[in-house]
């Protein structure tokens, strides 16, 4: 755990805390149950305010006066981020008009109507990587075998990139948010993407396809709009982020959640249309993205008995908010058939995700037809032993060795 020396000499431990249990909490969240508003230090030095519980969160994010704005001084990256981390971003990074007009190239593409059209192409993308599972076990690690391939199959099904070039996606995209890599491999991962991106741009400009790419090209087109190449490659480079290492870890981590839950398991097994709400009561119990919600204060902000000072650094914690027993009874319990969708896993807001129905549905069918194929699929070693991804943006496990009997 990293420590960031303070101006008055104490040593105070930095933001991201690890989580000792992957199912649970840190330990150090207690802190916030007194103070739900609170500065914390991130390594880099910089203290910002942790936003926690459900009632502050939603009104925090409801709020106008902040700002998603990496280009603000004080906007909270885990690392010393150099320029181009805050110039090179799409919406998830604009405020206002700038982020309703952009969003809304990618939005239609992600209507829950779009998406349950992909059902059968996804239903294939999930077969093929159990059927490559099946062939090469017992005995795989299904983190590389099955969650990272079928989220990229996918997004790359979208955007109109060759499969071929899933790897070269899959190394960089986990460089970008897997936290361990160092700021060199970071650019080099950032250069190396977007060279390709804008070769693929200058593709689709000349043979369009039916893609998301292509249609956001037409549209500015058939508008008499002017567009910078350099707009659709940040555009693409955010959903391929956004869209694969998020998936991906909640494959794996609600697998290896659901196998340490075997009564849970069992009603899933026994009922198979429980596998709606099981998806959301995972995204809800593990909050993969507690630590990826930032904001900056633009003004004098008043919540949860504290006023966050214009120009402040913001963090708002889902997983508080999503284990905040006024919203959720029981809520450290997991508990599949709960119903309540009331939580912030895909964030909320303005920039709530814009892939969440598209995120659902990969769950679901990979949960469904998993242990549908693989009714005996368990952990190949105890869970205690599977290392997870402690300072990363978007938490989850590195690998997740898992066999079955033949
Ligand atoms: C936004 C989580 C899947 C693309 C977000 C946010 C969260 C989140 C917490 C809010 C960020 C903020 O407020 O600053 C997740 C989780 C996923 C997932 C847990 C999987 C289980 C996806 C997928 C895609 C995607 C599949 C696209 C293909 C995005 C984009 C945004 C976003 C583009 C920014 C939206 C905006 O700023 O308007 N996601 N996401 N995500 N997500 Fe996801």
């Amino acid at each position: 755990m990293t420590t960031h020396a303070e101006d008055t000499g104490e040593a105070e431990e930095t933001f991201p805390y690890e989580r000792a249990c992957p199912f649970a909490p840190p330990a150090q969240y207690a802190q916030f149950e007194k103070e739900p508003v609170k500065q914390v230090p991130l390594p880099t030095g910089l203290k910002i305010w942790a936003v926690t519980g459900h009632e502050n969160m939603r009104q925090l994010l409801t709020d106008p006066r902040t700002s998603a704005s990496r280009r603000e001084a004080n906007f909270p990256f885990y690392f010393n981020a150099p320029p181009e981390f805050r110039t090179e971003t799409s919406f998830i990074g604009y405020d206002g008009r700038e982020h309703t007009t952009t969003r809304r190239k990618a939005a239609v593409t992600f209507t829950n109507r779009q998406v349950q059209r992909l059902r059968p192409r996804i239903e294939e993308i999930v077969d093929k990587a159990i059927d490559a599972m099946l062939e090469a076990g017992p005995g795989v690690d299904m983190h590389h075998a099955l969650s990272l391939p079928v989220p990229m199959t996918v997004i790359c099904l979208l955007l109109g990139i060759p499969y071929e070039d899933h790897e070269f996606f899959q190394v960089n995209g986990t460089t970008l948010l897997g936290g361990t890599a160092t700021m060199e491999e970071r650019q080099a991962a950032l250069v190396d993407v977007n060279e390709y991106l804008f070769g693929l741009v200058a593709k689709k400009e000349q043979e369009p396809g039916d893609d998301l790419l292509s249609r956001a090209i037409a549209e500015y087109r058939e508008a008499g709009e002017e567009y910078e190449a350099r707009d659709l490659v940040n555009l693409c480079r955010l959903l391929m982020n956004g869209g694969h290492e998020t998936t991906a870890s909640m494959i794996s981590l609600g697998t290896a959640c659901l196998l340490e839950h075997p009564d849970q398991l069992a009603q899933l097994k026994a009922d198979p249309e429980l596998i709606v709400p099981a998806v959301e009561e995972l995204v809800r119990y593990l909050t993969i993205g507690d630590a990826a919600v930032p904001r900056v204060a633009m003004d004098d902000i008043e919540v949860g008995g504290a006023v966050i000072p214009k120009g402040d650094g913001i963090l708002c914690l889902g997983l508080t908010a999503n284990r905040d027993p006024a919203v959720f009874e029981n809520p450290d319990d997991l508990i599949l058939s709960r119903g309540n969708r009331r939580h912030f896993g895909f964030g909320h807001g303005v920039h709530h995700c814009i892939g969440a129905d598209l995120a659902r549905l990969e769950l679901q069918l990979v949960w469904s037809r998993l242990f549908e194929r693989i009714p005996t699929l368990r952990l190949a070693k105890p869970f205690e032993e599977i290392p997870s991804k402690e300072r990363a943006i978007i938490y989850g496990l590195w690998g997740l060795p898992v066999t079955w009997d033949v």
